[in-house]
């Protein structure tokens, strides 16, 4: 058990959301489609059929939502922009409109007392630009930075922390190497230039960030320990392997300008060359790292598994959530001191973290109990805490999710919110977690160690 049984003041206590996962209203007031319109309007993409097309009605609600923050005691909200929202075509003319929402709601954040932490690019790039290549055209780069540059000159004086990309390697893997996730694509080819052009979009955001008087800028990835099933040397290849690609295939080119030298045999004949000058534009130093840490896998050697030649390990003794993901406290732990140690003292936050599990579709008496969740959380926080103790440098944590959402391909049957939504009312209920969560923020964390 932790000494340090209570966080820092300065720490930021949130929680998460996405646009696409909670706003609805996708065409109101001028927007446009975006990838993720097309992709669930696309029969058989999503669970039950499932869109975003109202999720959480949070652009007609986002008043009350923010009454709910408030009540949780969150002093720190990340959400992200609508990108179509904001440049219909991508790039170009502003929908003022579309901007407003976003100017009204950091508004409202700032007046209940929650510092508003911006994500420019949680997944749902603009259908305009998908036509035109979307992340596989290097244009890209220089389109980001403009949308950039628009949301600091607006939002800038108000938003103090500002993330340009949400996980990269979900968007290349999910959305153009295996085709789960928007737009669909399953090219083997397409994966690491989109990996590379979303990179260079990152750099040059965050050039623009910086160049529109943006205050604090970084990058969120997730980050999923890799550890072997076996000390056979095949399974420790492996590991490590899969430790390239999903976890340092990000970091390496941020922190050190190169790719980890593991990916040229994982990609093998798809594996392009890239220009030199490119690492400069990548690598621009970051105020900040968010990591999303969700769980941990037990890796053994498959040569069948393309394109990493690993497979994932069941573990029968662990606890796994809906989504199949093992909950393994320590590892978050390990994931902390292992940046800090890789990659140096960048300050760190727990940009998402949080778990699935069954709750029923509508309260019950007016309560949702979901003691596995209240369990995910304390073990995660003490984990946290543990990592600070270590001398990491932890600044904040927001859960994932603020609310029940529109889960991407899963659709709304996976349930990470703190607050419950009956997706037929959008009546919106706090789960046992969320009032956990509030005392745990009430007393700054001492009540982890009780
Ligand atoms: C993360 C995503 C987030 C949500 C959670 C469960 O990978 O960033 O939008 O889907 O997983």
């Amino acid at each position: 058990m932790p000494d340090v049984v209570r966080f820092p003041d300065s720490f930021l206590w949130g929680a998460a959301t996405s646009a696409h996962q909670i706003e609805g209203s996708v065409r109101a007031d001028g927007a446009a489609a975006s990838i993720w319109d097309r992709f669930s309007h696309t029969p058989g993409s999503t669970t039950n059929g499932d869109t975003g097309d109202v999720a959480c009605d949070h652009y007609r609600r986002s008043a009350q939502d923010v009454g709910l923050m408030r009540d949780l005691g969150l002093n720190a909200y990340r959400f992200s922009v609508a990108w179509a929202r904001v440049l219909p075509e991508g790039r170009g003319a502003v929908n003022q409109a579309g901007l407003g929402f976003y100017d009204r709601l950091v508004d409202q954040l700032l007046a209940a007392g929650i510092q508003p932490a911006l994500t420019l690019y949680h997944w749902d790039l603009p259908a305009a630009l998908d036509d035109q290549g979307g992340w596989l055209n290097r244009e890209i780069a220089s389109w980001f930075a403009d949308y950039a540059s628009v949301m600091v000159q607006a939002l800038g004086d108000r938003v103090g922390m500002w993330t340009t990309l949400n996980e990269p390697w979900v968007v290349a893997d999910g959305g153009y190497l295996f085709g789960k996730l928007a737009p669909g694509h399953r090219n083997r080819f397409e994966a690491p230039i989109v990996s590379h052009n979303l990179l260079r979009a990152h750099g040059a955001g965050m050039q623009a960030i910086r160049a529109a008087g943006g205050k604090q800028a970084g990058l969120v990835v997730n980050l999923e320990p890799k550890h072997p099933a076996t000390d056979r040397p095949e399974d420790v290849a492996a590991t490590q392997r899969a430790d390239a690609y999903m976890n340092r295939q990000y970091l390496d080119p941020v922190f050190f300008g190169q790719y980890p030298e593991e990916l040229p045999d994982i990609y093998g004949d798809a594996w392009p060359t890239f220009p030199a000058a490119d690492f400069d534009l990548i690598r621009q130093p970051l105020d900040f790292l968010g990591i999303n840490y969700y769980t941990r896998s037990v890796v053994r050697d498959d040569p069948a598994a393309w394109p990493v030649r690993a497979a994932r390990v069941t573990q029968p003794q662990h606890a796994y959530t809906l989504t199949d993901w093992e909950v393994y406290p320590p590892a978050l732990t390990d994931v902390l001191s292992w940046v800090h140690s890789r990659y140096g003292r960048v300050p760190l936050y727990v940009t998402e973290n949080g778990a699935a599990f069954y709750d029923a579709p509508a309260a019950i008496d007016g309560r949702v109990d979901d003691p596995l969740r209240v369990h995910y959380l304390r073990e995660h926080l003490r984990a946290i805490q543990v990592a600070m103790q270590q001398g990491v440098d932890v600044r904040g944590y927001f859960a994932w999710s603020l609310l029940d959402n529109f889960e991407w391909s899963a659709g709304y049957a996976k349930r990470f919110g703190l607050i419950h939504v009956n997706f037929i009312t959008q009546e919106r209920t706090p789960k046992a977690s969320a009032g956990f969560y509030a005392e745990v923020i009430r007393t700054r964390g001492a009540t982890l160690s009780r």
